[in-house]
């Protein structure tokens, strides 16, 4: 009989499974996302939870998983968890760190030059059929050479967006809601950050301290030229007072990753030209997929084996 039982709530590809396998049986679930009833039937008698972003593990899921040793997500982001209680159990929580900021932080630049170059809009009007030809005063969008990033929460994350912005002339400010300092940086207060930034781009992690940091308040704070891009959590940001600002040309466009109410996408948002959706992808490369997998794997094998995992989250 296996040592372990492992339960993973995603179809990851056979090359995740295998080092699970080596320890333990596997019970992989492949048909979406688990209901929580599910959840809480599968994960009966598993020391390990493997999870990603749509699975919700609270209080009933843990308390049901009575044997975990291990709760490892699939993304460095865990507002899915209730780390405090799990932890109360004694439960190990993992997440994926490092092996996802360079794609993340590609992500952030690509919806800023998207946004501010209309690369959507240009696609979309040229497969409508509507192009009319070259015109000098057609598809005008923005530079960002000379201009102002804001970064609200420069971790890991934001910096690699500080230091790839950088490289496209633009200037680095921030502010970081926890306060922590970091050295190199000018640090702002958030409305200061609003109020002089030409893009700011949200990298905090979700908390009750920054769920709609970003309302209709601090939109109306921004410049009536400036763009928001968010790469972090939607619920950082308030969706009606983000479709109210673009359609009112309070702001004057947006790019975003993440959304309040994942896969559904707020309506006011869906017909507007100045705001690019793409559906939650930012760490979605072959090669960042692989090494979150590999880190999943290894943080799992470890603490089943008594050895620290190598990503717990903090
Ligand atoms: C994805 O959203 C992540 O947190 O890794």
């Amino acid at each position: 009989m296996a040592k372990h039982s492992i339960l993973v709530t995603y179809k990851l590809p056979s090359s995740a499974i295998e080092p699970l396998a080596a320890v333990g049986d596997v019970d992989v679930y492949r048909d979406g996302v688990l209901t929580k009833d599910d959840l809480i039937r599968r994960v009966k008698g598993k020391h390990a939870l493997v999870v990603a972003a749509l699975d919700k593990i609270d209080k009933d899921v843990v308390d049901a998983g009575a044997d975990l040793k291990v709760i490892s997500n699939v993304a460095v982001g865990y507002n899915n968890l209730d780390v405090p209680y799990a932890r109360s159990k004694g439960i190990i929580l993992t997440n994926t760190p490092d092996v996802l900021t360079d794609s993340t932080a590609n992500m952030a630049m690509t919806l800023i030059l998207s946004v501010t170059r209309r690369i959507v809009e240009g696609d979309r009007l040229v497969r409508r059929g509507d192009w009319k030809g070259f015109s000098l005063d057609f598809m005008i969008g923005s530079e960002i050479r000379g201009k102002q990033l804001g970064i609200v929460g420069l971790g890991r994350i934001g910096q690699a967006v500080a230091e790839k912005a950088s490289t496209f002339g633009m200037t680095i400010a921030y502010h970081n809601p926890s306060a922590r300092a970091v050295a190199g940086f000018e640090s702002m207060s958030l409305d200061q950050l609003l109020a002089t930034s030409d893009v700011v781009s949200l990298h905090v992690p979700l908390s009750p301290q920054t769920k709609h940091l970003i309302d209709r308040t601090a939109l109306t704070r921004m410049k009536r030229s400036a763009y928001l891009i968010n790469t972090s959590r939607g619920p950082v940001v308030d969706e009606d007072g983000l479709a109210w600002a673009l359609r009112e040309g309070v702001i004057k466009g947006a790019g975003l990753d993440v959304y309040e109410n994942e896969p559904h996408v707020h309506q006011g948002l869906l017909s507007l030209e100045n705001v690019v959706l793409v559906p939650h992808m930012a760490s979605a490369t072959t090669e960042t997929r692989a090494a979150m997998y590999d880190l999943v794997a290894r943080n799992v094998v470890n603490v089943l084996n008594g050895q620290p995992p190598i990503t717990p989250i903090p």
